[in-house]
């Protein structure tokens, strides 16, 4: 194989003053002179972080893959990027996903790195890794840190995420106490890494695992298996490979693949989250990836994993079952699956799962008998949401997914609270919840708040689930027959600003169909008394935040943000 003439050489190649300065201080850290000799520098992009405890392992991690780097012939610099924990950081991890892509994106390009190993883990920190390297165009492998053991209370399986919200309605109907619930809190997160429900961070590692993104298995080793950094390592040893292959990220991203993804998220039951993400990640790369494609290529696939919150299990049994190799060769066997996408360990993905056993068939099932028939996401369209909205069947009720109700309004994430338990508030289990400004720019970034907890009036008479509408996202470990993502948002003055209290919405999903039963004139009256709400933000990251974001439906990215900018420095390219 021809020999690539790698980026860093541009850097240490050199015999002049900048090449000293390149390799003098670089060797205070004690490497020796021959490692710029013109082997690939490997960048470790990670982001560790104590206050993101779901990538808190990952100094050891990257450890691990350094040693492959090293044994492979490579030159391994570890690099930190900004971390984002999901569940510290306030308003929402969601408005810093755009920010640290740059910081990713910049980082790249600004040092002598060849090719890169991106260690993703918490919900945030995939994508915005992804997005980063795409814009840049490098040899990228993503490396998961793999999710925590499974929850354990009181002799019952608990999951990350959906047995909160189970717990908190289950202490606000009068069915728990607060003090079993406090207790529960260290049962559910007991060892290092991601939350082990099919949430967003779960979701993610099986996107970029059937993207082809990283080695076959990622997704759902758990972290504190030793497989997981047998996985590191070799995904250290294949990344030298790929920077003398110069199989760059542009070469896996491919419309294909996208599709394989989108098949992939509806056999697993994946977050809605991963619509917004794989969107984004489609425009770095200057893929056509629209709404409809997610409701063309995912509705007739069937979910035959049996994860929570669809299903039963959690990720510790989706490994030992097979993980995700099983269930993409169980897609392939249906013809869901293009075979021939490329993967960064330089085969095909059908090459990749040919054949992956599966161990435990109540974990991931027969196709013949899943656990939804349809699978995906539904993409519903209507006069409340032209540019679209979404609706994950699997983790709705199949009595809620025709129903026409009267609209309760909470203008904000705030009026809904100080609204939702109090007694006189005018809502029966036919009600539509409709919550307002919770979108990209409205709230802004977009929080996952869209499952807004039912009364405590109407859990206490049992009702478990009603329809809920708004602009916002919904954690991937949440359920519900929750509408999310409605476009455009009610900041922009999409029609959901328009909705008042007591007015009539149909929901259908089979007709893919959101449609609020107020005329058109009178649409148009409330819209020309409707004011735009002040921007809270008039400075700062916050400002750029809501002047430059995309609506929900183009993937939330930043408009400047579009597009591969390539690996070249600016000044080089002169
Ligand atoms: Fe980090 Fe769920 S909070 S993955």
């Amino acid at each position: 194989m021809e020999k690539q003439k790698l980026r860093s050489q541009a850097w240490f190649g050199g015999k002049d003053k900048d090449g000293f300065i390149h390799r003098s201080w670089m060797r205070n850290q004690g490497f020796p002179g021959d490692v710029f000799d013109g082997r690939p520098v490997i960048g470790i992009c990670n982001t560790w972080s104590e206050l993101t405890p779901c990538n808190a392992h990952f100094r050891e991690l990257a450890q691990f893959v350094k040693n492959g780097v090293w044994e492979a012939g490579g030159f391994p610099l570890e690099f930190p990027v900004t971390s984002m924990g999901e569940t510290n950081m306030r308003p929402t991890a969601m408005m810093f996903r755009n920010l640290v892509s740059m910081d990713v994106e910049e980082s790249i390009r600004a040092n002598p790195i060849d090719a890169v190993v991106l260690l993703c883990g918490c919900d945030k920190t995939t994508p915005s890794l992804v997005m980063g390297a795409a814009s840049c165009d490098v040899p990228a492998i993503v490396l998961s840190g793999g999710p925590m053991l499974n929850g354990r209370y009181r002799g019952e399986q608990i999951g990350s995420g959906t047995v909160v919200w189970q717990m908190s309605e289950a202490v606000k109907a009068g069915k728990m106490s607060q003090q079993e619930f406090l207790d529960a809190e260290s049962c559910m997160s007991r060892s290092a890494g991601h939350c082990m429900t099919m949430g967003t961070a779960s979701t993610m590692a099986c996107m970029v695992e059937s993207l082809g993104l990283s080695l076959p298995g990622n997704a759902a080793i758990p972290a504190v298996d030793s497989r997981r950094k047998v996985l590191a390592h070799e995904t250290g040893r294949r990344i030298v490979a790929m920077a003398h292959e110069d199989l760059r990220i542009s070469k896996i991203l491919k419309r294909e693949a996208f599709l394989n993804a989108i098949r992939a998220n509806a056999a697993v039951g994946g977050s809605t989250n991963a619509v917004i993400h794989l969107i984004a990640f489609a425009g770095r790369v200057g893929v056509p990836l629209t709404l409809d494609d997610w409701d063309k290529y995912g509705h007739d696939v069937r979910t035959i994993l049996d994860l929570q919150p669809s299903g039963r299990f959690l990720m510790e049994d989706f490994y030992y079952a097979g993980g995700l190799p099983a269930v993409l060769s169980k897609l392939a066997d249906h013809g869901q699956l293009d075979g021939d996408a490329l993967t960064v360990n330089g085969r095909t993905i059908g090459e990749n799962v040919k054949d992956a056993p599966i161990w435990n068939s109540e974990v991931i099932r027969d196709y013949e008998k899943p656990l939804v028939e349809s699978g995906g996401v539904a993409v519903l369209r209507g006069n409340l949401c032209p540019d679209g909205a979404v609706l994950k069947p699997s983790a709705a009720s199949p009595q809620l997914m025709k129903h026409r109700g009267r609209a309760v309004v909470f203008e904000s994430i705030e009026h809904y609270r100080e609204r939702i338990d109090d007694p006189d508030l005018a809502i029966d289990e036919t009600s539509v919840m409709v919550l307002k400004y919770c979108g990209p720019r409205g709230y802004p970034g977009m929080p996952e708040v869209g499952n807004m907890g039912l009364p405590a009036k109407l859990l206490a008479r049992g009702i478990t689930d009603m329809v809920r509408i708004s602009d916002a996202r919904m954690s991937g470990t949440a359920y519900g027959t929750v509408v999310l993502h409605v476009s455009p948002e009610a900041a922009l003055g999409g029609p959901l600003a328009l909705v008042r209290e007591g007015d009539w919405i149909e929901l259908d999903v089979e007709a893919r169909r959101l449609h609020l039963e107020v005329d058109s004139a009178e649409l148009e009256r409330r819209r020309a008394e409707w004011i735009a709400p002040d921007p809270a933000f008039k400075s700062g990251y916050q400002s750029l935040y809501v002047k430059h974001v995309l609506q929900a439906d183009k993937g939330a990215d930043f408009d400047f943000l579009l597009g591969c900018r390539g690996h070249a420095v600016p000044r080089e390219s002169h």
